[in-house]
This record gives structure tokens, sequence and C-alpha cells, in this order.
């Protein structure tokens, strides 16, 4: 029956296939893109640490929290707790993350877009003598476009589409599991340029010496926020993804080992991005193009720089390609199986919605960067919502749900795969997932809007 589920269910044929899938969605623009960025908004090291402690308390019990879910009720984000709960309100944390989803993809299909620029300039040779001013005026230049960054967009949300579309989701998910070593290959030679730098200390001073004098509730939330955000957690990727996982997997081995893979490579990333920062005068918090800046100055100090920029842009690609087909995957799961859709037409509807909600997301970015409310761009309101507030509170509800409703005993049959495991950490991890996480979420959340 269970091996009929998953045939029919239609995704990874192996358990290897599933472990890189629930990788692969974690691993993305996120860890390369985002994290670097915000820590230069938010002040460098305070924000960092808050971030860790984030993960530790509250993404690393939610994902666990998300495995048990989709691993217990074997279905979509929605369906699972219609299953586990029915009857309930319960479903709704479910439909929220339907919704977090569509806006997500929507500007993370814009920014892979970029990455897909910065492939074919770093193919051309582009950057070759360019000095940091130049190469901040090539990306400014490039996002304000008109119609250049949506193309690449387009181009991006179709091969997505087109992945989801031809079910070959695992044959991408099995070739990231050869790639993405690679990328950290390439992040781990690039750590040791920047770290050479000079004036690469001060970097590193910024990124791990925390000054709380920095730390806003802003930034607090925004840390909280991209926890989340970076483990795909709070909107059913893994509730979606784990309903594939044999009953035989070790969950709580699974999370611990996503999780930590999820942050050592944000950090190595920081690593090789702030220390050139400094060494190159760029200033930390120069928001979204601060990768596409920074880097390509680090490759031109390289030998071998022009390859290494190459296979860099086009890992990053891939990796935005594995986390893009696992928002598109929450959606068309929903479509097919509760709405009772054919994938075909809710993979083609899904995208198509999403790339045209995107479009304002690119233009936001250069004619329409004007265009503000409260002093956030369209592409700052979606990624705020999603983020900082929809994620947390589908994750809220998710960790409250394992820990109140489903409650201990289910919890540990599961966990332990009826009995055949041992789970020594269950006492803890019903104490996280009962207080501390939904109190810490709450606090946060509502400091971080100026509620408290
Ligand atoms: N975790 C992905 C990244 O860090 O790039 C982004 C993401 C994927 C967010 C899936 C949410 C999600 F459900």
């Amino acid at each position: 029956m269970e091996t009929k589920d998953v045939v029919q269910r239609d995704s990874f044929g192996s358990k290897l296939g599933i472990i890189a899938a629930v990788a692969g969605s974690a691993v993305g623009l996120g860890n390369i893109w985002k994290f670097p960025y915000i820590t230069g908004v938010y002040g460098g090291g305070a924000f960092v640490l808050v971030y860790l402690i984030c993960i530790a308390l509250i993404g690393l019990p939610i994902v666990l929290s998300e495995f048990v879910i989709g691993r217990k009720a074997q279905k979509n984000a929605i369906g699972s707790f219609k299953k586990l709960a029915p009857g309930t309100l319960w479903f709704v944390p479910g439909i929220m993350g339907l919704v977090a989803a569509f806006m997500i993809l929507a500007f993370y299909g814009v920014v892979a877009g970029w990455t897909l620029e910065y492939l074919f300039k770093a193919i051309t040779n582009s950057f070759v003598g360019k000095n940091p001013a130049d190469l901040e005026g090539m990306f400014g230049g490039f996002i304000s476009q008109l119609a250049r960054p949506i193309f690449w967009q387009i181009i991006f949300m179709g091969l997505t589409c087109w992945i989801v579309l031809a079910g070959i989701k695992g044959g991408i998910e099995k070739a990231s599991k050869l790639l993405m070593p690679v990328l950290l290959v390439i992040i781990i030679i690039l750590d040791i340029r920047a770290v050479t730098l000079p004036g690469a200390s001060e970097g590193l001073a910024f990124l791990f010496k925390p000054d709380f004098s920095k730390l806003t509730g802003e930034g607090m939330l925004n840390a909280l926020g991209h926890a989340f955000f970076s483990l795909s957690l709070g909107m059913g990727t893994l509730i979606t993804y784990s309903s594939y996982m044999s009953k035989k997997e070790n969950l709580a081995t699974t999370a611990v080992q996503v999780t930590i893979a999820d942050t050592g490579i944000a950090l190595l990333a920081g690593i090789a991005i702030f220390p050139a920062v400094f060494a190159f005068g760029i200033e930390p918090g120069a928001g979204p193009g601060l990768v596409f800046i920074t880097l390509p100055n680090v490759f031109q100090q390289m030998p071998g720089g022009y390859f290494f920029c190459i296979l860099f842009f086009l890992l990053l690609a891939v990796a935005a390609l594995t986390s893009s087909i696992s928002i598109l995957e929450v959606v068309v799961a929903y479509f097919v199986e509760e709405l009772k859709l054919a994938r075909r037409a809710a993979t083609i509807m899904a995208a198509s919605a999403i790339t045209i909600m995107g479009i304002p997301c690119s233009l936001s970015m250069g004619v329409w960067s004007k265009v503000k409310f409260m002093d956030k761009t369209f592409f700052d309101w979606l990624d705020f919502i999603a983020s900082n507030v929809m994620l947390p509170l589908g994750g809220l509800l998710i960790v409250a749900f394992v820990g109140w409703y489903l409650g201990r005993e289910k919890t540990e049959a599961e966990v332990t795969n009826e009995g055949e495991l041992k789970a020594g950490y269950l006492p803890l991890f019903m104490f996280l997932a009962k207080f501390v996480a939904p109190v810490v979420i709450a606090i946060v959340f509502l400091h971080g809007l100026g509620l408290f």
C-alpha cells in the first residue's frame, strides 16, 4: 500500500532521492543570496547570533514537526492536517502555506533570474577588468532594466514548471546531490581567497563579533523569518516532501543533518562575502545586490577565476531550481490532491500565476523603485509578509499542532518508527515544541512588529 501510494503520488523513487530533495529545497538562494544580504543590512554578528539561536531552538524542532506530520499522514500540506485532525480548523496553516508559497516563488523566481543573467555574463567574460564601482554599476544597471530581468525570470520559471511537469524532479534532485558538493567546494575555495585578501579580518569581525547595539526588533524578526525561509519551513514544503519518506527513515537524524548542512552553507557563504566586502570597500548594507556585486570581484582575484565564476553561477542557479520546484510542488500537490485538478493543468496554472505576480517584483527594482508603501517596495512587501509573517505564524501552528494536538505518544510512535528506534531526545523535543518554540516565535514576532 505504501509503495503504491508513493508511486501513485508520483515523486521520488528512492530514499536517496527524498533526502536529496529535502536538502535541495533547503539549500538555495536563501543561503547564498539572502543570508549575506540581510546580515549586512541588520548589522552583522549580533544578527547572525540571533539567527543561529532561532535555528537551534525553533528551526530544528519545526523541521522534525513537519517530518512527523507529513510522514504520518502521507498527504500534501493541507490534506495532512485534515487527515490527522479531521473536522477541526487545523488545516489553516496548510492554507497559509499555500499563500506563502505563491508569494515566495514570485520574488524567488526574479532573483533566480538574476543568477541566469550572471551566468551569462560570466560565460561572456563581462566582469574582466571591472573595478568594484563598475561592478556595482553593472548590477544596478541590470536590475533596473525593464525587460531583461523579466526575460530571465520567465526562463527560470519555465524551467521550474518544465521539471515539475515532466515529473523528473527525482532526477534533478539526484543530480543536485552530486552538484551541491561541488558548489560547497567552490564556496570553500572562495572562502580561502576571501579571508586572505588584505583587510579581510574586518569582514570576519563584522560577521562573527556581535555588536548588540546594532540589533533591532526588526532585525530579530528578520533573523527568525530567515531561519524559516532558509530551512523551507512553515509552509508545508517539508510536510509535502516527508509524506514521501519511507517508514524506515530516521526522521530526527535527517532533520539534524539537513539543518546543519543548510546553516553551514549559509555561514560559509558569509565567510566568502564579508571579508571581500570590506577588502573592496563595498557597503555591507548594499542590499539584494550584495552577492552579485562582491563575488565577481573575488573571482577576478583568483587563478582560474573565469571558470570558477561560471561554475559558481551555474550551480547557484541549480540550487535555486531545486528550491523553486519544492515551492511549486506545494501548490501543485494541493491542486491535484484536494481540488482534483489534472497535474498538467495545475502546474501550468500555478506557474503562470506566480510568474505574473513576480513581474511587479522585478519592476520594483527599476521603474517602480519609487513606488513604496511604508518605505517598502512590492518586492520587499512580498518577502516581508511571506518570510516574516506567514512562515513564522505557520511554523507556530505546526509546532503547536505536534506539541499539543498530536501529543507525546503519537509523536513518539512516529519518530521511533513504531518503537524501532530510540528517541532519548523526546522529552527535550516535546518541551521545545510545546513551550519554547511557540513562545519565542510569539515574542519575536510581536516585538518585531513593534507591538510588544
Ligand atoms: N529554503 C530555500 C532557500 O533557502 O533558498 C527557499 C525556500 C524553499 C523557502 C522552499 C521556502 C520553501 F518552502
